[in-house]
């Protein structure tokens, strides 16, 4: 054994030891093992390392594949740090293999991919899923989600997305959390905690929470766009949800295609370095997105791939996702002074932190075993895991005369619409390996359901070409009917990467079709399957009731014909407000009031000449089977001083006839303050479920953090002043109090 062997020996050795203390928090301390391993490194390895490189698509994790001699030649090299989309027991433990017995220092790689919301057993869309507003689900998804990643090869993924999105036109509306940033950042957090367990024991995954940062502001919802946003709204709407993955221990994060002010998001020192690292103290590293570095070449601040590796690691930048800007040209810059071996240095112990915390130096191939991976992936465990998730995400948004629940008389049911019986749609953006074979429809859930009724289909029209017709034969399947249940909304592929539309109302012949089926005088209950809130008044206006079920995955039909059938009792809460029309994007609950609110009686007022400025449906809207008052609210304190938490408390009562859940929100409006504040933030909120009749008093927090924002002179203060609070069932809540932060007591 020559001393580099006996280095790693000892090194395998110690760290296969801490993995048995893994649990605990705060992380083992690794530094002196990185210190060994970087002792045996050249520059040409630790630039290697900072290299990411992806190999294709069109596999599948249990499908044969073979992988290019150019890739193996490449991690022989020691050119490669991870690789991205390698997924399977068997091709990551080949390639495994290959860096840990042939590269020069026998570094372990990194396997990455974008586990959305699912590799295979497809779970609702995020902003689905976000609709549950329930952070112990959103945990248990997100771990089931790790738990067939990690069976199949993967350590890694680009997830979540906990970018705050206010432009619906934005297709990555999909894979976030919506609009809100204090929930937003509560399931930031609970998706990393489900993602990475404790402290990445068991069959857990790193996490990479994305964009950061303010991708979700890219002007006019388009993909990639310039981001000009202020330090306030930035600090206030756009990084808390970052700020909570990073305390929930997130190990790595991507910053965003977009620029902010005039910096990309790869070259932002002031995001990467000041903000991430100094004042956050995150200790994991970061990646770029798919070719951002190079791309600051097409936005105009480097001359090519060179200079932009240059200002990419000096601004903090770790690892260069497919650019290879900097395995091309960092060991020049070295050479030329332009950075410095240290800047390099400490990137590479950030990357090989994360590496030790994984336990890839222990077993590099703990994540490789073909046995698990056939029998660990797409169970019925998960499958029951995802159909939870799928339920809590319906939103009910109508529900005129109680007609649903369906009636347990009806025997003919005419199932109309593209999505009624599409499988491929229901699985969204980034199915990544969803099986569609897999999916069950709203068709073939309500024909599951409903055995002993007549359940006619009939297509009626495509979801984007207003030629493709035949609504003669729908008309027909809805005259011979009892009730329309009509399956509209958008193409699974309208929303995520790549996807911005100009216009959000429902496309194609659709809205045709809805109202040719109106004048059969049947009841229709609109099945809504949407990446994004829609503009759908016309719908909303007339439908007997509308189901919003997003793309639900895989177990998409069966919770539609659970909720339809009032097996499901629906309970999700909006978490994007829907507005009216396009044109009236933005909107967001959380808007500033401005001197002249819009009044109707005031044409010189914040108002528009053609249409309302109200949303739709309101952000945090969605009705029940059951019913809920709320009464008796309770400030705890008149007065508090700054630093004092103050605690709401609101009865709750079931007054209907289903045992029900609610989601009991609480918002806040500061005014006067130093400076403008929005007229209602969200600071609280409680799932609970009550039987008919029951009540509950909940009890809803509010700790200086919550009550502070950033004054004028951009200081995170609670300030002394007025707070009005609002609490109920949705964002225009009208029970409401008051207290007063005063600083002394
Ligand atoms: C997307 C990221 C994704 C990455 C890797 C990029 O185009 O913006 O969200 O993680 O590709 O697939």
């Amino acid at each position: 054994m020559n001393f580099r062997m006996l280095v790693l020996f000892s090194i395998l050795i110690c760290s296969s030891l801490m993995m048995g203390q893994n649990k605990a928090k705060p992380w083992p301390n690794y530094e002196h093992q990185i210190d060994s391993v970087m002792s045996l490194m050249s520059l040409d390895d630790k630039i290697g390392q900072l290299n990411q490189v992806a190999h294709g698509w069109g596999w599948g994790p249990t499908q044969p594949v073979s992988i290019g001699q150019d890739f193996k030649k490449l991690i022989k090299e020691g050119k490669v740090g991870s690789f991205l989309n390698a997924v399977g027991a068997k091709l990551t433990k080949e390639l495994q293999k290959i860096a840990v017995t042939e590269s020069p220092v026998k570094i372990p790689l990194l396997f990455g991919f974008d586990v959305i919301h699912g590799l295979q057993t497809t779970f609702p869309i995020p902003l689905a899923e976000s609709c549950t507003w329930d952070m112990d689900l959103i945990e248990k998804s997100a771990s089931t989600q790790a738990k067939e990643a990690y069976n199949c090869g993967v350590h890694w993924t680009f997830a979540p997305m906990v970018d705050i999105a206010r432009d619906p036109r934005w297709g990555r509306i999909a894979e976030g959390s919506g609009e809100d940033t204090y929930l937003g950042s509560q399931i930031a957090a609970a998706r990393i905690k489900g993602l990475q367990g404790d402290n990445l024991s068991g069959e857990h995954i790193i996490a990479c929470p994305k964009h950061f940062a303010a991708y979700g502001a890219a002007e006019g919802g388009r993909d990639y766009n310039t981001v000009d946003i202020s330090e306030r709204t930035l600090r206030e709407v756009y990084l808390p949800p970052f700020k909570a993955a990073v305390d929930a221990g997130a190990q790595t994060l991507m910053c965003s295609f977009n620029e902010i002010s005039g910096t990309p998001s790869s070259v932002n020192k002031h995001l990467l370095t000041d903000i991430l690292r100094n004042e956050w103290n995150f200790s994991g590293f970061i990646v770029s997105d798919w070719n951002s570095i190079g791309e600051t070449v097409a936005h105009g601040i480097s001359a090519d791939n060179k200079e932009a590796a240059k200002k990419a690691i000096n601004a903090g930048l770790d690892m260069d996702m497919e650019t290879r800007a900097y395995i091309n040209n960092l060991k020049d810059l070295v050479k030329e002074g332009e950075v410095s071996v240290s800047t390099i240095d400490e990137s590479v112990r950030r990357i090989l932190r994360v590496k030790f915390r994984l336990g890839l130096f222990s077993d590099p191939f703990r994540f490789c075993d073909e046995k698990k991976e056939a029998t660990e992936i797409g169970n019925a465990a998960e499958r029951a895991a995802a159909l939870e998730v799928t339920e809590n995400s319906l939103v009910l948004l109508k529900n005129k005369n109680n007609i649903l629940p369906l009636a347990k008389s009806l025997q003919k049911i005419a199932v109309i619409g593209p999505l009624a019986n599409s499988k491929r749609n229901l699985l969204g953006c980034w199915e990544q390996f969803g099986d569609t074979n897999k999916v069950v429809t709203a068709l073939e859930g309500l024909q599951k359901k409903y055995p002993g009724k007549e359940i006619t289909y009939a297509f009626g029209c495509s979801i984007n070409n207003p030629e493709e017709r035949d609504f003669s034969a729908a008309i027909k399947a809805a005259n011979e009917s009892e009730l329309v249940v009509l399956a509209i909304g958008e193409d699974g592929h309208f929303s995520g990467e790549a996807s911005a539309r100009t216009s959000i109302e429902i496309p194609g012949a659709q809205t045709a079709l809805f109202e040719a089926l109106r004048k059969c005088g049947k009841p229709i209950v609109v099945v809504l399957m949407n990446g994004r809130p829609l503009a759908i008044p016309a719908i909303e206006k007339n439908a007997d009731a509308i189901l919003d079920a997003w793309f639900g995955g895989i177990t998409a039909g069966d919770a539609i014909a659970n909720a339809l059938s009032g097996d499901f009792v629906p309970c999700g809460k909006l978490t994007t407000t829907f507005p009216l029309a396009t044109g009236q994007v933005p909107i967001y609950y959380n808007h500033k009031n401005t001197g002249r609110p819009a009044q109707p009686d005031n044409f010189f007022s914040s108002k528009y000449i053609d249409l309302s400025e109200k949303p739709l449906f309101p952000f945090g809207y969605g009705l029940s089977y059951s019913t809920f008052e709320y009464s008796d609210l309770k400030i705890d304190d008149k007065n508090i001083s700054s630093a004092e938490t103050n605690h709401v408390t609101v009865k709750v009562t079931n007054t209907g006839k289903y045992k029900a859940s609610e989601v009991v929100q609480l918002y806040i409006n500061r005014n006067p303050a130093s400076v403008t504040r929005p007229v209602r933030e969200l600071k609280d909120f409680q799932k609970i479920t009550l039987n008919p009749g029951e009540s509950k008093t909940v009890t809803l927090e509010l700790n200086p953090e919550k009550l502070s924002f950033y004054n004028d002179k951009m200081e995170f203060r609670n300030e002394p002043g007025k707070v009005t609070v609002f609490v109920g069932t949705n964002s225009l809540a009208d029970l409401s109090g008051q207290f007063t932060i005063t600083n002394s007591k």
